[in-house]
């Protein structure tokens, strides 16, 4: 049995840091960010927590499906900027929403919720499953070196959701891990132990721009062809990707190695930067709801991230 998806949602948060906004924080500049990212402004949390803005692209996506929170039998969330260890942040919505269902987390960062998606399929696939609501929020800001120039520009905070049911949409996923802890990582920080001796990054995203940046790429392009292969399609089949927002040069890369014009892969990172697990959510609910797609047309969906990991699938909309 397959997946269908009744509904989506996003939201990120008012405020807006600009360029130039930051450019008065670090030493960096409008021109170098937009050149070597591709972004202008992202959004950031002032008062919400992660959950709060998870509730919120939740209940966009039960009202764009229809669907009460009481009738949710299973919710998943992904993130890497929990308000808490404990609380999930799934269960922090479950309660925010009055859902009654089991719900719980996974971390596999900017690919998390392709996991996420991936993960409640397999359980309806197993039946038992009506619907489930599946999750991708970040609150980065949080957990950024606001004095690191060349990782404090790249990221957002904001969310994303599907509901989702048994359905024939889904064609073909995948899902890689390569661990790797130098590429990128968000250490946990040395925590209260008085007994434990050895030294560890502080709680902050350290990230090595270059490594990612090539992984991103091979991820990518050799993604989207594997997923071609298991649907029985060519890459050229595909009306849209939804690719990861973590960078232009890396989605004009895989555009240009796969021969695919770059009108096909949905862009928002001109405004709101690299959100984690919550970028291939909010990308899909815009476009879904930008009146573009067509019913039968391919979506792949790809992200790659932290882990280091990687995950996609291709859906047949309508
Ligand atoms: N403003 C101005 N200059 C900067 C900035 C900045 N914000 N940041 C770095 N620089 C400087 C560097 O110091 C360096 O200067 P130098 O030549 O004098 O030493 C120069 O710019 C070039 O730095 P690079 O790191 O080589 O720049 P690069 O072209 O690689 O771009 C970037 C950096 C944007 C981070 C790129 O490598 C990238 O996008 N990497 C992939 C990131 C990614 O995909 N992450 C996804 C996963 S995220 C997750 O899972 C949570």
């Amino acid at each position: 049995m397959s997946i269908q998806i009744l509904g989506t949602g996003a939201y990120v948060p008012e405020k807006i840091l600009t360029n130039d906004d930051l450019s008065k924080m670090v030493e960096t500049s409008d021109e170098w960010i937009m050149q070597r990212v591709g972004i202008h402004e992202r959004r950031i949390s002032m008062h919400e927590s992660a959950a709060e803005m998870a509730e919120k692209a939740a209940r966009r996506a039960l009202d764009a499906a229809g669907i009460q929170p009481e009738e949710l039998d299973l919710m998943i969330a992904a993130t890497v900027s929990s308000d808490s260890i404990c609380p999930s942040l799934s269960a922090r919505v479950q309660a925010a929403l009055g859902a009654h269902c089991p719900a719980f987390d996974v971390n596999s960062a900017c690919s998390g919720f392709l996991f996420a998606l991936d993960t409640a399929a397999a359980f309806i696939a197993r039946g038992g499953i009506r619907y489930a609501l599946v999750i991708g929020a970040e609150r980065l800001s949080r957990v950024l070196d606001w004095t690191d120039r060349s990782t404090c520009v790249i990221f957002g905070d904001g969310s994303g959701a599907f509901v989702i049911a048994p359905g024939e949409q889904y064609l073909a996923s995948r899902l890689f891990t390569q661990g790797n802890d130098t590429a990128l990582s968000i250490s946990a920080g040395k925590g209260n132990s008085p007994f434990y001796e050895k030294e560890l990054t502080p709680y902050k995203v350290v990230m090595n721009g270059q490594e990612t940046f090539k992984f991103a790429v091979r991820r990518l392009e050799e993604d989207i062809k594997l997923l071609c292969e298991q649907a029985g399609i060519t890459p050229q089949d595909l009306d849209w990707i939804v690719p990861h927002q973590a960078n232009v040069r890396i989605i004009d890369l895989c555009a240009r190695r796969l021969k695919l014009p770059l009108e096909k892969f949905y862009m928002n990172i001109e405004r709101y930067g690299n959100t984690s697990s919550a970028s291939v959510p909010i990308s899909f609910d815009e476009l879904a709801r930008s009146g573009k797609l067509r019913k039968g047309d391919l979506i792949a969906m790809s992200a790659f991230g932290g882990g280091l990991s990687g995950a996609g699938c291709i859906i047949r909309w309508g």
